[in-house]
């Protein structure tokens, strides 16, 4: 009996959320081409678009956004959790806790509510990750201000400002990494749906899966690289050395879907240039841009090109983020994309996600006591 390893090519639910052709490099949420939804909206007015199906009117955008900010402000016995965590913990291990403490309350999942949960869950999850942020600098929690949408609350109330071309970076790396089908974290949040668990567990469960090197983690090990490089005259020896003779992966390349430029690291490529650079960060793109002419020069003909971690890390340091934020600033986002996928599921075509395996065991044995065993 043939098994698809890693599910390959294996089709799990009908979406009318996220559109892929991963021969053309084409992304689109609900009909818009990712290009748009970045250059003309902000998160909101895609928060709302995922959960509603239509982009909104001036006034449903200003009720949705109200919405969230009603829950900018952290239970009490989250922010302690928090801040009781050790400030080494990796932020995706503090994300899968402050929001499995979210689901301590009491919930049953509801069809007729479930999408009145995401403004709620949105704006906690601003409260969270930017408390995150702040714990690991050693600085006192605090809930986000109100005032500011939702790049802007997340940004002041990690660094205390937030200028315009920050806060609109910050905004299209929020509208980029929104959804992508259903990746392995997506997958994870479908499986506990398809349990009737709660919302917030199956946040917690997409965080698990999304935590790996061959996931989120790649934006980091791909922003390490650069690191290890160094310096642009090195990235031919680096390349030689660690990829063609040392048989290792180059990160932030290759994808399961998209077997030629993954259109979202064109949007960061760009996004990089236009924030501004210290020299540091001008030789870390520079590397990053020597580093892609080779590797799509050796691997490009396999359809293995960038992909979306390639540049973001380099658009988040740019930002202000250290590494260890990289994959929880892909978490902070995908949430949406995670909402809108068990909503979805559980709403139109509800079955327990039940597999099978193939059994390749021993067959029946005869028992053997203890004092007969070698
Ligand atoms: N560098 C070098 N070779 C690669 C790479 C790479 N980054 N990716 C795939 N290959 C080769 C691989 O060695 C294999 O070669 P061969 O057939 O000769 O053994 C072939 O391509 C197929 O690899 P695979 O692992 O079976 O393919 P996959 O569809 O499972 O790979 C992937 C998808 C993302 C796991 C893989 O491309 C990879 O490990 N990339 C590096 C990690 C990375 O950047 N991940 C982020 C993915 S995008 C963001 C997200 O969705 O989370």
């Amino acid at each position: 009996m043939a098994v698809s390893l890693g599910l390959e090519d294996v089709f799990i639910k009908y979406t009318g959320l996220t559109f892929i052709d991963g021969n053309a490099g084409v992304l689109r949420y609900r009909g818009y081409d990712i290009n748009d939804l970045v250059q003309n909206t902000g998160f909101e007015e895609v928060c709302y678009l995922m959960t509603n199906g239509e982009l909104p009117n001036s006034q449903q955008l200003a009720e949705f956004k109200k919405s969230v900010k009603e829950h900018y402000k952290l239970p009490d016995h989250v922010m302690e959790l928090i801040s009781d965590l050790p400030r080494e913990a990796d932020t995706l291990t503090m994300m899968e806790t402050a929001f499995a403490s979210l689901s301590s309350g009491d919930y049953q999942w509801n069809k007729e509510n479930d999408r009145k949960q995401v403004p709620k869950i949105l704006g906690e999850n601003l409260g969270i990750i930017s408390n995150i942020y702040r714990h690991k600098m050693g600085m006192g929690l605090q809930n986000p201000d109100p005032k500011y949408d939702y790049a802007e609350a997340f940004l002041r109330n990690c660094f205390g400002n937030a200028d315009e071309k920050k806060i609109s970076a910050m905004n299209a790396a929020l509208v980029i990494y929104v959804d992508h089908e259903v990746p392995a974290s997506t997958t994870a949040a479908l499986v506990a749906s398809s349990t009737l668990s709660d919302m917030y567990s199956c946040i917690t469960a997409a965080t698990a899966a999304l935590k790996g090197p061959l996931h989120g983690g790649a934006a980091e090990a791909a922003y390490k690289q650069l690191l290890d490089i160094g310096n642009v005259d090195n990235v031919e020896n680096w390349f030689k050395t660690n990829i063609l003779d040392g048989k290792r992966r180059l990160m932030g390349f290759g994808h399961r879907v998209y077997r030629t430029y993954d259109p979202r690291m064109k949007i960061f490529k760009k996004l990089a240039t236009t924030l501004e650079q210290t020299d540091e960060q001008k030789k870390l793109f520079e590397i990053a841009v020597k580093l892609e002419e080779l590797g799509v020069k050796e691997f490009g003909g396999k359809g293995i090109y960038p992909n979306t971690d390639y540049y973001s890390g380099i658009v988040f340091n740019e930002i202000g983020f250290p590494i260890y934020m990289f994959t929880t600033l892909f978490g902070f986002s995908r949430v949406l994309g995670w909402l809108s996928h068990i909503t979805e599921y559980v709403e139109e075509e509800e079955r327990l996600i039940r597999p099978r395996a193939v059994y390749t065991g021993p067959d029946k044995r005869d028992f053997v006591k203890m004092q007969d065993r070698k």
